[in-house]
């Protein structure tokens, strides 16, 4: 299903038009499709459907709870990297038994709410994880269930900055030291060991990645077994390529087919982890035109959504397709365009040279595959208006997050007494 199409000239998302939601809420703001979420879901569901398989939503992706809930309703788990995910996950209403729960960081606070709440299963990345892990679980009297974070040393060929799983990346523990680890496991006071778990970076749009890393995870999860510790749950992670440009991602069907043919008879439950598959294509970023300006031989288009509201461009060289909100005729002239924010870095730029109508102060324009990545790592960074959320579902729509002005931004912060004295 394609979130955003144009219907009678203007942009809209499901059955409701872009420029409709914006004039309620102003912009920038974020548009996220109920009904791609779940069709994408529901592709990988379908694709599996004959085995027992939990897609466990990477939260991290877009984490609002709307979102979540979205997922949740339509039967997905989640994939959570701190106890606030793990909050915003129980908030959304997601039972304990279906959160997954990883990070190379866990804090003994966030172990203790993790264990306390009953949690299906604690990726583990590393010794000293383990022992504090085994500490606190009998503290509380209970058995974590845990999985070990292999790294499986395969380049899954992406973004160096989103890759995870070679063996020079700060993720996992070394495939090579894995069988050890799960003897001290299973000897461990307060741990279970349940599972294998592995991911290997993001934004893969190529099978071999993944079957490489998967043959080298289900050989290991063969050998854990086969020593004596029962192993019962495979997670494969995510990292399921999406279109930006022009990319061809792994359809469900095929990934399913590759997956399936490696596990043959196993008798096992398969987790998965797709975050950016399950939203990107599904939330736009809306923003509006401020100035149009030629400077040093070259044509701006100046917005008010920036690296404050997406910063993908900027920190990745992401490449987000532009649509003006009100469709270009047929024959209309397009201009070459540096497509900019408002904020004060060079490193401010959406994309260069994209071919746009002339467009006016006040006209719309809405970046695509924006719904993984996008609200989550904006920042107040300059100051401004932050954008707001929007789901739409048919031809309904709500704010799922109001933006935060300026003033709200600042609201708790305290200018110390000592500073009281009167500023001249
Ligand atoms: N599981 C683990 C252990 C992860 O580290 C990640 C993502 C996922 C699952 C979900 O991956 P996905 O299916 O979304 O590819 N900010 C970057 C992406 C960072 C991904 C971090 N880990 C971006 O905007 O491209």
């Amino acid at each position: 299903m394609k979130a955003f199409t144009y219907a009678a000239g203007r942009l809209a998302c499901e059955a409701v038009p872009l420029d409709t939601i914006a004039a309620a809420v102003g912009t920038p703001c974020y548009v996220y499709s109920a009904g791609a979420m779940r069709a994408q879901l529901a592709a990988y569901q379908a694709a599996f459907a004959d085995r027992p398989a939990l897609f466990c939503y990477a939260v991290k992706a877009n984490s609002s709870l709307a979102v979540i809930r979205t997922l949740a309703a339509a039967g997905a788990g989640a994939d959570t990297v701190s106890g606030g995910e793990i909050e915003r996950a129980l908030a959304a209403g997601l039972p304990p038994a279906k959160i997954v729960f990883a990070g190379i960081a866990k804090t003994d606070d966030e172990i203790r709410f993790a264990l306390a709440q009953g949690i299906m299963q604690l990726n583990v990345e590393s010794v000293p994880e383990l022992l504090r892990i085994s500490a606190i679980a009998c503290e509380l009297g209970t058995s974590a269930p845990v999985a070990f974070r292999i790294n499986p040393d395969v380049d899954a060929g992406t973004h160096s900055k989103i890759s995870t799983g070679r063996k020079e990346d700060k993720f996992g523990i070394a495939h090579a030291d894995a069988p050890a680890l799960y003897g001290m496991a299973a000897s461990l006071p307060g741990i279970t060991p349940v599972g294998l778990h592995l991911h290997i970076g993001s934004q893969i749009t190529s099978i071999e990645p993944f079957e490489q890393a998967y043959r080298r995870g289900i050989a290991l999860f063969d050998e854990i077994r086969a020593g004596g510790v029962p192993l019962r749950r495979l997670d494969l992670g995510g990292g399921f390529g999406v279109r930006y440009r022009n990319e061809q991602p792994i359809t469900a069907t095929a990934f399913a087919r590759m997956v399936k043919g490696l596990l043959a008879g196993r008798d096992l439950e398969l987790v998965f982890e797709p975050g950016r598959t399950l939203v990107a294509e599904a939330g736009c970023l809306v923003a509006s035109v401020i100035f149009r300006k030629e400077s040093g031989g070259r044509r701006f288009l100046i917005l008010d959504a920036g690296m404050n509201v997406l910063i993908r461009p900027a920190l990745y060289d992401a490449y987000h397709e532009v649509l003006p909100l009100a469709e270009p005729p047929a024959n209309a002239h397009l201009e070459p365009m540096d497509v900019v924010g408002p904020i004060c870095e060079s490193s401010d730029i959406f994309g260069r040279d994209r071919y746009l109508p002339l467009l006016e102060s006040g006209d719309r324009v809405a970046f695509l595959s924006a719904g993984a990545y996008g609200a989550v790592m904006a920042s107040d960074y300059n100051s401004r208006m932050s954008a707001a959320e929007v789901l739409v579902d048919g031809d309904r729509f709500a704010v799922i997050k109001p933006g935060r002005p300026p003033r709200a931004q600042f609201a708790d912060e305290v200018i110390p007494p000592w500073l009281a004295a009167e500023v001249s």
